[in-house]
C-alpha cells in the first residue's frame, strides 16, 4: 500500500486528520508552507501517536519542491488542505486568496498528473452554498458563495470535476465542511491559530483566557428562536474521521467526482454556543452585542445522509464534547503554540 500525502497537514484539520489516519494504519506524508501553522503540530503528532511522519516545508505552488515528494514517496492519493481559509480576509485579499487556494490547486493537480497520482480527497467548505437556499443543505443545494473564500472552494471543485470528465482515471472526493470545532481529546492538539482568530470557538476560548472575559456577538436580530445565528458545529475529530471514511469508501473503491457533507445536521446558535462554553470553562463572559458581520447567514446546517450511506461515516461528538475538548487544549495551551 503506497503513502497519503496530506498537504497543508500542520494545520488545524490536517493535524487531526493525521492522527486519524496514522490510528487507521495508514503510511502518511506531510507538507505544509507553515505560514498559518508550526511544526510543533508534528511534534504533538507524534506524542499522541508515537510516529513522527515525513514532513516537507513546502508550499503547493512550488512545482520542483512539490515534484520532489512525489520522487522520493510513491503517493496513492493526496489529501489537500493546504489553503487559506478566513471569510472576512478573503474579502480584504482577495488575490492572496486566488494564488494560495485555486493556483495552489492547480500546480498541485499538475504535479499530481505527471506523477501519475490520480486521487484526491479536497478540503471544500460550506460556504459553497451561499446564504439564499434555506438549510439544511444537501449537495445538489444551489452553489452560490457570497465571499471570494467561498467562491476559491466552488471553482476549485470545477477544476475537479472537469477533470474526472477529461480523464476517468482520476478519483475526486470534495468534503464540504461545516463549522470545525474543538480539539483532540489528549489537550495536546488543537485550533492555535496565527494572529486573531474570527472563528467563534477560537475566539471563545481567548475570551475565558482573558482578564476581561469580553465576547463580541455579530447579530442578535436574526430570525432564529433566540436572535443569534445557527451553525452546524462539528467535532473536528469527527471531520478527521470522514477523511479516512471518504479514502476507505470512495478514494480506494471509485473514480469520478462526488461531494459529501460533513456536518452533524444539527444547529446551534452562537447563544447556545456561549452558555455551553460558559458553563465548561466556569467563567461567565461579559457578551457585547455588536452589528450583523458583513457575509454571515442566519441559519447554516447540513443534510447529512450521502456520507452516512456512502461513506458509511457520521459525527458522533456533541456540542459539549466540542466545547470541554476545545477548552482543555486552550486552557493547557493559553499561547497556543
Ligand atoms: C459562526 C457564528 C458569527 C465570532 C466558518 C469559517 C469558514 C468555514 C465555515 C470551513 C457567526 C458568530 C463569531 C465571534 C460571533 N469553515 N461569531 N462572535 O462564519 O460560519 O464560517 O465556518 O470551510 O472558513 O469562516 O464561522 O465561527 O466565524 O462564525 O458572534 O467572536 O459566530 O457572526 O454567526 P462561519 P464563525
Amino acid at each position: 500500500m503506497g503513502k497519503i500525502l496530506v498537504t497543508g497537514g500542520t494545520g488545524f484539520i490536517g493535524s487531526h486528520t493525521c492522527i486519524a489516519l496514522l490510528c487507521a494504519g495508514y503510511n502518511i506524508v506531510v507538507s505544509d508552507n507553515l505560514s498559518r501553522s508550526s511544526v510543533e503540530s508534528l511534534a504533538r503528532i507524534q506524542m499522541i501517536t508515537g510516529t513522527s511522519p515525513r514532513f516537507y516545508n513546502a508550499d503547493v505552488r512550488d512545482e520542483a519542491a512539490m515534484e520532489q515528494i512525489f520522487l522520493d514517496h510513491e503517493i496513492d492519493c493526496v489529501i489537500h488542505f493546504a489553503g487559506l481559509k478566513a471569510v472576512s480576509e478573503s474579502v480584504a485579499m482577495p488575490l492572496n486568496y486566488y494564488n494560495n487556494n485555486v493556483y495552489g490547486t492547480l500546480q498541485l493537480l499538475n504535479v499530481m498528473n505527471k506523477a501519475t497520482c490520480k486521487r484526491i480527497i479536497f478540503s471544500s467548505s460550506a460556504t459553497v452554498y451561499g446564504g439564499n437556499a434555506s438549510a439544511p443543505y444537501n449537495e445538489d443545494s444551489p452553489i452560490e458563495a457570497v465571499n471570494p473564500y467561498g467562491q476559491t472552494k466552488v471553482m476549485t471543485e470545477q477544476i475537479l470535476r472537469d477533470i474526472c470528465i477529461s480523464d476517468p482515471e482520476w478519483s475526486v472526493a470534495a468534503l464540504r465542511y461545516f463549522n470545525p470545532a474543538g480539539a483532540h481529546e489528549s489537550g495536546l492538539l488543537g485550533e492555535a491559530p496565527f494572529g486573531t482568530p474570527s472563528n467563534l470557538f477560537p475566539r471563545l476560548a481567548i475570551a475565558a483566557l482573558s482578564r476581561k472575559n469580553v465576547m463580541h456577538i455579530y447579530g442578535t436580530d436574526y430570525s432564529t428562536p433566540d436572535g443569534t445565528a445557527v451553525r452546524d458545529y462539528i467535532h473536528v475529530m469527527d471531520v478527521a474521521e470522514g477523511h479516512v471514511a471518504a479514502l476507505k469508501k470512495y478514494s480506494e473503491k471509485q473514480n469520478g467526482f462526488r461531494t459529501f457533507n460533513l456536518g452533524t445536521g444539527n444547529g446551534h446558535s452562537v447563544y447556545e454556543v456561549i452558555h455551553t462554553y460558559e458553563e465548561i470553562c466556569g467563567k461567565k463572559l461579559q457578551l457585547h452585542k455588536e452589528p450583523r458581520r458583513c457575509g454571515d447567514t442566519a441559519v447554516s446546517f447540513a443534510e447529512v445522509s450521502r456520507a452516512k450511506k456512502e461513506l458509511l461515516w457520521t459525527a458522533k461528538a456533541d456540542l459539549r464534547k466540542m466545547c470541554e475538548d476545545s477548552w482543555r487544549f486552550a486552557s493547557r495551551n493559553p499561547r497556543g503554540f
